[in-house]
């Protein structure tokens, strides 16, 4: 497995965003288990701007390519004439995501902020939490069935910065938390 990467070298940090069940679950046949409108939002504003790394199976979970960001898919099948400048990178590894993810962020017209988002799934957070510096997770306040889960957080490793709570309404069937959590030095 390669995830070597000289990430604390570098002044470009790595965040994860996450929304995961009480019980660590994230996905379910390919899909996400709920429908929280208001966490999309949140993911939507949060990675604006960005480059957004996925794992193939989650990109294929997207109808398209997300708008306005860099989306850089990782694959070992995915064609890499499927790239589409400024819009959508295959690559190869982690390692090689990041430094795509790197380098879109020094170019001129770059996505980045200073700011490389990792967007899952579990095969990709399992590779990446151990180079992450910061992870945006929403805590669905529910217990769910699944297939795929995300690593638990563990509180002498990371501090727990922010917290934003959501109740459940009619358009959402669980409510969440949006926890900001940075690792410790
Ligand atoms: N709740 C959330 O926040 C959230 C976020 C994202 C996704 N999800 C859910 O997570 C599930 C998908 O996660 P998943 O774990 O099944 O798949 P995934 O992590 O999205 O993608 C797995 C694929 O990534 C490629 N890959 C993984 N490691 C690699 C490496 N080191 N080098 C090269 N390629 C590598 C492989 O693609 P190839 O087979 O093409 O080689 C592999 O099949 C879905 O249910 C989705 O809805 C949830």
């Amino acid at each position: 497995m390669e995830t070597t990467c000289n990430c604390k070298d570098s002044p470009i940090r790595i965040g994860l965003i996450v929304a995961c069940s009480e019980n660590g679950v994230i996905g379910r046949d390919g899909d996400l288990p709920w429908h929280l409108p208001e966490d999309l939002k949140h993911f939507m504003r949060s990675t604006k701007g960005h480059a957004v790394v996925m794992g193939r199976k989650t990109f294929e979970s997207l109808e398209k390519p997300l708008g306005g960001r860099l989306n850089i898919v990782i694959s070992r099948s995915m064609p890499i004439e499927e790239s589409i400048p400024g819009e959508l990178t295959v690559m190869r590894s982690l390692r090689e995501a990041i430094e795509a993810g790197r380098a879109a962020d020094i170019s001129e017209n770059g996505f980045g902020k200073g700011l490389i988002w990792i967007a899952g799934g579990g095969e990709i957070y399992k590779q990446a939490f151990e180079v992450a510096d910061l992870v945006l997770r929403t805590r669905v306040h529910c217990e769910i069935e699944g297939d795929t889960y995300f690593p638990s957080i563990d509180s002498d490793d990371w501090a727990l910065e922010q917290i934003e709570e959501h109740q459940s309404d009619d358009r959402h069937d669980f409510g969440f938390t949006i926890e900001r959590w940075v690792r410790r030095d």
